[in-house]
């Protein structure tokens, strides 16, 4: 839990400052009636029903006001069907900071117990979605659902509740440069929890461990290397059991070599987690969420992938579905072809 912590408390400040207080108050500076009665394609089955199980490309929805059909060509909008419940959904979304449009009827799924990418070029607004999911930012029109429950929604007394599901790892892992290993690690359970001093040290020592820092614990993070300290971040991120987990660019900044052993890691621990939750017979599933730009940690970290482009979701679906898709877009972005008919501009 990192709520507070480096780059989220910069987020906190400006959402109060530049954001509506809240939700029935916030005001719609892009009126898109002509979007108001399309449905999203995954919601064919309805937002209240959790599961998407039908695999039929609802009616196509109209381009975003003032975009041409032109430019959501390679928006199929299809999403293959996962055959869980959703744990986050995003109905319709819009966001817009001043003129810059970044989320233009967003419409997607992170399904339970899988590990899913939310992949697209820098500046698409990845960083953005995660804000939402956890109520740093509000939308200007649609919803978000945890669990299924509004979040925009959310009194603060819930939301605070509600982030507790979460745990989230920023780009740098964003520790406190002033505390040791232990100490940042320990920090959301002194912060959140009544345990005694024993108890944290076993949690700590172990979440240390899984993540392979057992022998760092009383080193300061300026002596750690950028891949150490985001795996300090990642075992931070899970000392509260948390539901569902979010990375943002886990893999910036990493060479390829750190790059790959970190998405063994995150596989590692969410079959850890599948396997706790199952035992324990907790009412979610671990959902881990991993933003990324590099095709590569796609192709072999996710389980289920959204391209989001344009403010909208291209495509989604399991793998495997994604890796075989007919769309031309689809198959080129996802073979990290930079050639090609196709131009991200
Ligand atoms: N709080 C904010 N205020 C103004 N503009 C923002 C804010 N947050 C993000 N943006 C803009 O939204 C766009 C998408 O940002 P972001 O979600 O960070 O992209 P990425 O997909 O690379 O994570 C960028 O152009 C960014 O400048
Ligand atoms: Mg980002």
């Amino acid at each position: 839990m990192t709520f507070g912590l480096g780059d989220s408390s910069n987020e906190r400040a400006e959402h109060s400052a530049e954001e509506p207080a809240s939700p029935s108050s916030r005001s719609d500076p892009e009126p898109e009636p002509e979007n108001l009665d399309h449905e999203a394609p995954s919601a064919s089955v309805g937002p209240s029903s959790r599961v998407s199980v039908v695999d039929e490309p609802a009616p196509r929805p109209a381009p975003p006001s003032g975009a041409s059909e032109e430019e959501y060509r390679w928006h199929s909008y299809r999403v293959y069907p996962s055959g869980r419940p959703d744990a986050i959904e995003f109905l319709d979304v819009y966001k817009s900071f001043g003129r810059a449009r970044i989320l233009r009827g967003l419409n997607m799924g992170l399904p339970e117990g899988m590990v899913s990418m939310i992949i697209g070029p820098s500046g698409t607004g990845k960083s953005v979605c995660i804000k939402h999911m956890v109520g740093l930012l509000y939308p200007d029109r649609g919803d978000i659902l945890v669990h299924g429950r509004s979040v925009p929604n959310m009194p603060d007394d819930d939301l605070f509740e509600m982030r507790k599901k979460f745990g989230l790892l920023f780009q740098d892992g964003a520790l406190f440069g002033s505390m040791n290993l232990f100490d940042n690690v320990a920090f959301p359970l002194r912060q959140h929890t009544e345990k005694g001093e024993d108890e944290v040290e076993d949690i700590v020592m172990r979440r240390l461990k899984e993540v392979g820092l057992g022998d760092a614990s009383d080193k300061m993070p300026n002596e750690l290397s950028g891949g150490m300290r985001k795996r300090a971040g990642f075992a931070r991120a899970l000392v509260l059991e948390p539901d569902i987990v979010l990375f943002d660019e886990p893999d910036s900044g990493l060479d390829p070599v750190r790059t790959a052993l970190l998405g063994e890691l995150i596989l590692e621990i969410h079959r850890d987690m599948m396997e706790e939750a199952k035992a324990k017979q907790k009412p979610h599933l671990p959902t881990f969420c991993v933003i990324t730009h590099d095709i590569l940690t796609a192709r072999r970290v996710a389980d289920y992938i959204n391209v989001l482009w344009r403010g909208r979701i291209v495509e989604a679906g399991p793998s495997e579905d994604m890796l075989n898709s007919d769309n031309p877009f689809i198959r080129q972005f996802l073979s990290g072809e930079s050639q090609g008919p196709l131009t991200m501009d």
